[in-house]
């Protein structure tokens, strides 16, 4: 029997990895993962309960003591993340989280725990995975690898217009910092920083849609 596959999708924030792994996925009958939504979980409860989100001892309690899982909803194929039997994915997007999950993925001990529970979600096959560290770390053997990039420009208006249909007021100014001080920080970090895998396939996606960018990868994926 062959396993189904694992798909691993990286880029930086904003370049519309969300949109392209969820609709892959639908079109290849495969499951949504998005790791970025499990760094904005344990951000949120960092927040939530106080703690120093820089303090590495405060947050090894915390990680450890977080159970996630993925619920699938087959009607819309929204995939919704539930810590600890509660549903958290209407606060990911909160600007406080958004500002600080940079530094709490920075942590050696999050990301151990959450790229083992990445591992676990993908042992079976099946997966389009999308995050930073998924075709170097996390899945390394995946057996195909995308990295999407676009110029900040693009990325800051995909963002902004993203927001703005969620009822959320971010200016432009204070988005360009919250993007530009993201990838800073997930570049430089020395474990699982956001690097394109030697075997991925680069899309530029600044002047593609969403479905131009969803041919190409399905290209690739016929193809090899
Ligand atoms: O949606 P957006 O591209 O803005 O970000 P995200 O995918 O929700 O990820 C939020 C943050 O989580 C990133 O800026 C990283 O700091 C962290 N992250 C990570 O370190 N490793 C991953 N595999 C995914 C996200």
């Amino acid at each position: 029997m062959s396993l189904k596959p694992n798909i691993a999708i990286d880029g930086p924030a904003g370049s519309g990895k969300s949109t392209v792994a969820r609709e892959l996925a639908h079109k290849l009958g495969l499951l949504y993962v998005d790791t970025g939504a499990m760094y904005r979980a344990v951000t949120y409860f960092a927040l939530r309960s106080g703690i120093d989100v820089g303090d590495e001892g405060e947050l090894d309690t915390l990680v450890k003591d977080i159970r996630f899982s993925l619920v699938r909803f087959t009607k819309n194929n929204i995939v919704a993340l539930w810590c600890n039997g509660e549903n958290v994915s209407p606060h990911l997007r909160e600007k406080e989280v958004s500002r600080y999950v940079a530094k709490v993925a920075a942590a050696t001990i999050v990301r151990e725990c959450l790229v083992r529970y990445q591992r676990l979600f993908a042992r079976t096959g099946g997966v389009v995975m999308e995050g930073r560290d998924i075709g170097t770390v996390v899945l390394p053997d995946a057996e195909q690898k995308f990295f999407l990039t676009a110029s900040l420009d693009v990325r800051l208006e995909r963002r902004g217009k993203e927001l703005q249909a969620a009822g959320k007021s971010w200016t432009k100014e204070e988005l360009c910092r919250e993007l530009t001080y993201r990838d800073e920080m997930d570049l430089k970090r020395e474990i699982g920083p956001l690097r394109k895998a030697p075997d991925a396939v680069v899309i530029d996606c600044t002047n593609l849609t969403v479905k131009q960018v969803i041919e190409k990868m399905l290209e690739s994926h016929g193809g090899g």
